[in-house]
């Protein structure tokens, strides 16, 4: 069975598409074929993922469409920027820069939210995991990603409202599960882009205190060469100078695919 992570944080800048799309590097170094499905107008992962070439195949927008007959996914095997594995093993639903399409769909009745798991169910099928890159909103893209998903994951930035922001993020991911799909499960959450001021560490302490349970033991810290990756859109691993944010990033995959994507 297919695993369908939704990366989710209502908060923008916090890690969602960087930890997106080296996961994608990772399940895809382990030989599984991997789907990413862009859900962000900024479309970043998209033209990341895709080594600048031209995006082509279905559209993430088109997925909300109630008739749409056939999904080709966008191999990225032109992408010469990354190793082999991931030219291979990686596909993707993607969006064109500020999809003004993919915008407008927050402007839609909540029901065309249902769209993507109806139209997706046998692409789905084929890959071994499917990884969405959701937008910064509490939205019809977010409730759309939650259907159709068995785990999310939180990435989250420590400040002083990280809590009450998790709090609302936690509410919408139970409503989705208990109306429309009760297979969803709660990943964790990823503390993310760390450094060790106080502000950070007494969020840490509140985090830990209302969601134990749901927080990663690994953490990554504030490491640049972790945006560097990720901006030339190749795995931190294969930077020179990367090696301490890759090994940060390395056990965080690690704990979130093979401790807490299960089932
Ligand atoms: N651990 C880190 N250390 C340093 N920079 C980081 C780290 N994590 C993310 N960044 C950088 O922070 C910025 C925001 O990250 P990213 O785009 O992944 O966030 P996002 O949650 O997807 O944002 P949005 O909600 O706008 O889509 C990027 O420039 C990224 O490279
Ligand atoms: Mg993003």
């Amino acid at each position: 069975m297919s695993k369908i992570i939704s990366y989710t944080n209502q908060k923008g800048g916090v890690g969602k598409s960087t930890i997106c799309i080296q996961s994608a590097f990772d399940r895809a170094e382990k030989g599984f074929k991997t789907l990413v499905i862009d859900l962000d107008p900024q479309g970043n992962t998209s033209s990341r993922l895709s080594g600048g070439n031209e995006l082509t195949g279905t559209k993430a927008a088109q997925l909300f469409l109630s008739d749409l007959d056939a999904i080709e996914p966008m191999s990225c095997k032109n992408n010469s920027k990354v190793p082999q594995y991931c030219r291979d093993n990686i596909d993707i639903i993607h969006t064109p820069k500020n999809d003004a399409e993919l915008a407008k769909i927050e402007s839609q009745p909540l029901t065309i939210s249902a769209n993507p798991r109806k139209n997706l169910q046998e692409t789905l099928q084929k890959y071994d995991y499917v990884l969405i890159d959701c937008p910064p909103a509490l939205g019809n893209k977010l409730v759309a990603a939650l259907m159709l998903s068995t785990h999310v994951a939180c990435p989250v930035k420590l400040s002083g409202f990280a809590v009450d922001g998790i709090e609302g993020l936690l509410r919408t991911i139970i409503g989705v599960r208990d109306r429309d799909n009760s297979a969803l499960q709660i990943a964790g959450i990823i503390i993310n882009d760390m450094d060790n001021s106080v502000v950070q560490r007494k969020a840490l302490e509140s985090l830990q205190k209302a969601v134990p349970h749901l927080l990663l033991e690994n953490r990554i810290m504030h490491r640049p060469p972790l945006d560097a990756a990720t901006s030339l859109g190749v795995p931190v691993k294969t930077l020179t100078y990367g090696h301490v944010a890759a090994k940060e990033v390395d056990l965080v995959l690690t704990e979130l695919f093979e401790e807490r994507v299960t089932g």
